[in-house]
């Protein structure tokens, strides 16, 4: 089983635990961060769709200063105003960018939705130039749909 299709497999496993769903938004933190090892900084954020503003979830990596992104801004801000998978190569070309750690060079951001309203979504961070691929995109988007009906 190649690499990518064991991840998914074993997040799928982990969010049709019994845990509580910070439980599980951790333990995917930590696999991904553990098998993946492009990913720098792997995390969730959680939408608070009244006050337009994204709250730091689980996540394994540095502690960030942002715990609070509102919609719009940076790079998951602009993806929770997409609803879209946002995929950045080089951060450095990316004007409307929060910066975390001055070693980040590449994001993704995959939404989480529930019938077309935004509950968080999974962030990452890479120290390696363009590390995110149409792999890691398909991936990301299939642990946040499973995930999706697990979170209030
Ligand atoms: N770089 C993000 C901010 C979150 S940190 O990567 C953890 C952004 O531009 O929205």
């Amino acid at each position: 089983m190649s690499l990518y299709k064991e991840l998914l497999k074993l997040s799928l496993e982990i969010i049709h635990s019994e845990n509580l769903v910070e439980d599980k938004m951790q333990s995917i933190c930590n696999l991904l961060d553990d098998k993946l090892d492009s990913y720098s900084w792997t995390g969730f954020y959680l939408a608070d769709v009244d006050k337009r503003i994204l709250n730091l979830g689980p996540y394994t990596g540095e502690a960030t200063d942002h715990t609070t992104i509102p919609f719009g801004k940076g790079i998951c801000g602009q993806a929770a105003e997409t609803e879209k998978t946002f995929v950045v190569d080089d951060v450095t070309a990316e004007s409307n960018y929060i910066s975390c750690n001055i070693n980040v060079k590449s994001e993704i951001v995959a939404p989480i939705l529930k019938d077309g309203l935004l509950l968080g979504q999974i962030d990452i961070d890479s120290n390696t130039p363009a590390a995110f691929t149409e792999e890691d995109q398909i991936l990301l988007e299939n642990i946040c749909i499973a995930l999706a009906p697990y979170i209030i």
